[in-house]
Order: structure tokens, then sequence, then C-alpha cells
């Protein structure tokens, strides 16, 4: 009987765990900011890592929009590529899980829509990878309306 109970303690505790882990992959590290955003809090080097990222971000969007106008293909193909899913694979886990669900969703989105208009140049459609970028963008207009990264104090 004893272990039994020893047994329901230990159960307990690891519902316990997961379930902080699943409320912390949702919600995130998180405050309210001032200007009606929510601040992501990260540490000073997972800030920089995010901000590295989004300037890399505009840079892809650049280079992409420039080869569509150019109607190079292959080249549209190879940087949405480079822009899409693969770009995270180095991307830490104890990040994403400061990171709320919604603007993990919207990040991810974003890359995928990489991914969809690297597809599309495959198959020379250059209309359709510009209407793809135009939607991709309204990603970017979106999270930035939403989310803060504060300086670590
Ligand atoms: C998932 C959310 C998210 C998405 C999607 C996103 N950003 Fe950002 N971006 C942020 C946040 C948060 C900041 C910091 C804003 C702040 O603190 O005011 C930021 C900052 C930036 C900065 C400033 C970088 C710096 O060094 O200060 C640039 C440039 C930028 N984003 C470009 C983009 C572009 C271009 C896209 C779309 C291709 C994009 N971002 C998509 C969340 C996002």
């Amino acid at each position: 009987m004893k272990n039994v109970k020893v047994l329901w303690v230990i159960i307990l505790l690891l519902l316990m765990v997961s379930g902080g882990l699943v409320y912390k992959f949702v919600t995130g590290k998180v405050s309210a900011s001032d200007d009606g955003r929510t601040n992501v809090i990260l540490t000073k080097d997972e800030r920089n890592l995010i901000l590295q990222e989004m300037r890399d971000f505009l840079i892809s969007v650049q280079a992409v929009s420039q080869a569509i106008t150019e109607n190079d293909m292959d080249k549209v193909a190879d940087l949405a590529h480079k822009a899409g899913m693969a770009a995270e694979a180095d991307t830490p886990g104890s990040l994403l899980q400061k990171i709320p669900l919604s603007m993990k969703t919207l990040g991810f989105g974003t890359r995928k829509k990489f991914d969809e208009i690297s597809v599309t140049a495959k198959t020379k459609d250059a209309k359709l990878a510009r209407q793809q970028l135009d939607t991709l963008m309204q990603n970017c207009i979106a999270c930035h309306a939403m989310y803060r990264l504060p300086e670590p104090q």
C-alpha cells in the first residue's frame, strides 16, 4: 500500500512538472509593456540572437523581392529556402520556451511562408511568388504590433 502511495506522489509530481512546462510553452516569459504591447523577457544574448534574425529577415525580404523583380526565379528559390525553416535549425530550445505560443506560431509561420515561396519559385510563377511575399510581410507587421523585446536591465 505504501508503494502505491509513493507511486501516486510521483505521478502527481510528474503531472505538475509537465503541466508547468506546457504552461510555460504557451505563455512564455512575458510582462505588459507601457505601449500596449507585450514584453518578451530574454537574456542579452537571446535578445541579440533574435534581433540578428530580424535583421536577416529584412535582408531576405529585400533580396527575394529584388530577385522576383529581376525574374531570377532560381535565385528566389535559393534565397527563400535559406530564410525558411532551414534557418531555424540552430534556435536553442531554452529560447523557444520563453517565447509565447502565438509569437512562435507567427515566427514559424513566417519561415514556412518563405519555404512556400521557394516551392513557387521552382514553378517560375513570379506573380504568385510576389503575392506570397506580400502576405508573408503581414506576419512581420502582426508580430511587431504585438510584441517587444525590452533591453535587459
Ligand atoms: C514572431 C514575431 C516576429 C516576426 C514574425 C517578425 N518580427 Fe521583427 N521583431 C520582432 C520583435 C519582437 C522585435 C523587437 C521589437 C521591439 O522591441 O520593439 C523585432 C524587431 C525587428 C527589427 C529590428 C532589429 C534590431 O536590430 O533592432 C527588424 C529590422 C525586424 N524585426 C524585421 C522583421 C521583418 C522584415 C520581418 C518579416 C519578414 C519580421 N521582423 C518578422 C518580432 C517579429
